[in-house]
């Protein structure tokens, strides 16, 4: 399909749908939500990356990929290009009434820290009072937050924004290379995405997704300056259950470290 720059996204992106299809429990993606979940508690769980500032490049209206961060990163930047993503975000943020349930999320998460599911609302206020700031963000330019400079992260998560964002390779390991410079050197980058995935349905309406194979994730990250920590292939087992929103194959979950100058 064609290509969907910021323009689509800005007219046309709705978050309710998206959040409805790509994050609810009980949709037919539960594995595939745990499976990012698992690696995202193994990665900032005890033994893991810990710092102080964190940037989640292209948040959209999620926080399913914070939840475990925020235990070890206190100060947390979420960031979109996409304006009624971001106000979606911010209305989670104010707890106003109508806004998506991540109950069921947040227990799963709880489980996963050992804690009890009953401490499910007391975590998510703690990502609450860890988001210090929701920025717009447009991966395709050299500084990313642009007209807003921050100090360089600790830390920076992005979630399927990626391969959203750039409508071919070339682009892709642009965008990349945009991000890393928001991170300091010897910082972490956890990157959460789709393979072979051409196209997602939020609502009515189609939005471009750029195929990945796993090859191509690697090589564009080491050429971005990385060296690989971890990087993990879930395949999905039963594509056809989500055949008519995405037709991603399998999801990679990576971690790597900023070489130092
Ligand atoms: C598939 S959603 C992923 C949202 C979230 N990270 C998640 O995991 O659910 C893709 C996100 O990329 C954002 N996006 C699209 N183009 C972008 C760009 N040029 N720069 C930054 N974000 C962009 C969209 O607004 C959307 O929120």
């Amino acid at each position: 399909m064609d290509f969907t720059g910021g323009e689509i996204y800005q007219s046309s992106f709705d978050p309710k749908a998206y959040l409805a299809s790509f994050c609810s429990l009980g949709s037919g993606r539960d594995d595939i939500l745990t499976f990012r979940l698992k690696k995202l508690f193994e990665t900032f769980g005890p033994g893991g990356l810990k710092g102080d500032v964190l940037v989640d490049i292209g948040t959209g209206p999620s926080i399913y990929q914070l939840l475990s961060a925020c235990e070890s990163f206190p100060h947390v930047i979420a960031t979109d290009f996409t304006d009624s993503n971001r106000q979606e975000l911010e209305r989670w943020l104010r707890r106003e009434p109508g806004i998506f349930d991540w109950s069921g999320i947040v227990k799963t998460v709880c489980d996963l820290e050992g804690d009890s599911r009953d401490n499910w609302v007391a975590k998510e206020n703690k990502l609450r009072s860890r988001i210090q700031k929701v920025l717009k963000c447009d991966v395709t330019k050299s500084n990313p937050l642009d007209p807003t400079t921050i100090c360089p992260a600790d830390c920076l998560i992005t979630a399927l924004c990626l391969e959203t964002a750039c409508k071919d390779i070339d682009s892709y390991c642009c965008a990349l290379r945009n991000i890393t410079t928001l991170l300091k050197p010897g910082g972490h980058l956890v990157l959460i995405g789709v393979l072979g995935d051409s196209f997602y349905k939020v609502g009515e309406k189609n939005f471009f997704c750029l195929p990945l194979d796993e090859k191509t994730v690697r090589n564009a990250v080491i050429d971005a300056g990385y060296t690989i920590k971890d990087m993990e292939i879930y395949y999905i087992p039963d594509q056809t259950s989500c055949a008519h929103i995405t037709d991603t194959y399998a999801n990679v979950f990576l971690v790597a470290q900023k070489k130092e100058l």
